[in-house]
This record gives C-alpha cells, structure tokens and sequence, in this order.
C-alpha cells in the first residue's frame, strides 16, 4: 500500500476516488487548481482503496495555516488495516515543520471507527462528551 497525493498529473486516482467514495463520475479538476485544496489517496497497486481531503485555510495574524480535514474514506475490504491512519499521517505531516498551526476534523459521536482513528492518530477532543458533533484538533509541536 502506498500514499500519493491526487494532483493533475495522477488524475486517474482522483477519478477513481470519486467514483468510488461519491458515487459520481466526474472529478472536478477546478479542485486541483486552487493549491488550498489537499486531497491524498491510498492505493493497492493502481487501484484507490482510500481517501482524504482537506482545505487549507490563511490567518490574518500570521503565516501559519489551519487545516480542515472534510472527509476520510476507506473501502470496506481494507478497514481495520491501518489505511485511513496513513492517510492522515500524510495529509498532517505539515504540521511537523510548522506550515500548519493546527488541523481539525469534525464527526459524529457516533462513529466509533472515525472516534478511535482520531484518537489514536493524536488529536485532541476539544468538544464536550455529549456533544453530537465532535471536534478533534491537532496543534503543531
Ligand atoms: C473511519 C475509517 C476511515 C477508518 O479507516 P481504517 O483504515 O479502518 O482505520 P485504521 O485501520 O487506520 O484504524 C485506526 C484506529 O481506529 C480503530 N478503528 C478502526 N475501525 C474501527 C471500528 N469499526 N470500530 C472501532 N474502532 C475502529 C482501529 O482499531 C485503529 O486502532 P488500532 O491502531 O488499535 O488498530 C473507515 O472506517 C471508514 O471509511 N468509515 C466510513 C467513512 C467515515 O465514517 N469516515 C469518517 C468521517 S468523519
């Protein structure tokens, strides 16, 4: 398995991605175009077995970056393989040089799969317990 970021020279991947995880056909290029969007997919040979994608966001105080990680996806036949942790290991490596000052996510309390990967890739659950909607920030070191 390896990591490989989506861009318009490996658009096949990001085709794929979205057949597979939107139910929809066509990828649209504008999202490559704007260097804010990050989009990384987890392949098994050449095919797409995983995905995440996020924008980047300025701050007015400052050069840093935030992260918002939109969506994380893994095909049934390959959960619990530590796919979706690599994804995220990618997408937040900026963190580790500074390029982003946080990275943050949002899911349902609900979702043990997505409250456990979160946990264990080290963010923090800054919402309260019984909130629905739970928040889980990274900050950089
Ligand atoms: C959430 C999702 C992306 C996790 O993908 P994954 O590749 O199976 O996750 P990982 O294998 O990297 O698991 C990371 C940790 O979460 C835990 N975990 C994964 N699936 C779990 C489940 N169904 N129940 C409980 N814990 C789970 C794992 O045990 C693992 O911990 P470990 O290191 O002790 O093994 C996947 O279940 C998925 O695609 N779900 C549908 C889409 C979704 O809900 N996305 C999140 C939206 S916020």
């Amino acid at each position: 398995m390896k990591i490989v970021k989506v861009t318009k020279e490996n658009l096949e991947y990001g085709r794929q991605s979205i057949e597979l995880f939107f139910d929809k056909k066509t990828f649209n290029q504008d999202f490559l175009d704007l260097p804010n969007n990050v989009m990384y997919v987890a392949l098994d040979e050449t095919m797409v077995i995983g995905m995440v994608y996020g924008y980047e966001f300025d701050r007015p105080d400052g050069k840093e970056k935030q992260l918002f990680i939109y969506s994380i996806d893994v095909l049934k036949d390959y959960r619990k393989k530590h796919v979706a942790t690599k994804l995220l290991e990618h997408i937040l490596k900026p963190l580790e040089t500074g390029y982003y000052r946080d990275a943050f996510v949002i899911t349902n309390h609900t979702n043990d799969a997505a409250m456990n990967l979160y946990r264990k890739a080290g963010a923090t659950q800054v919402t309260p317990r019984d909130d629905q909607d739970i928040l889980f920030v990274w900050k950089n070191k």
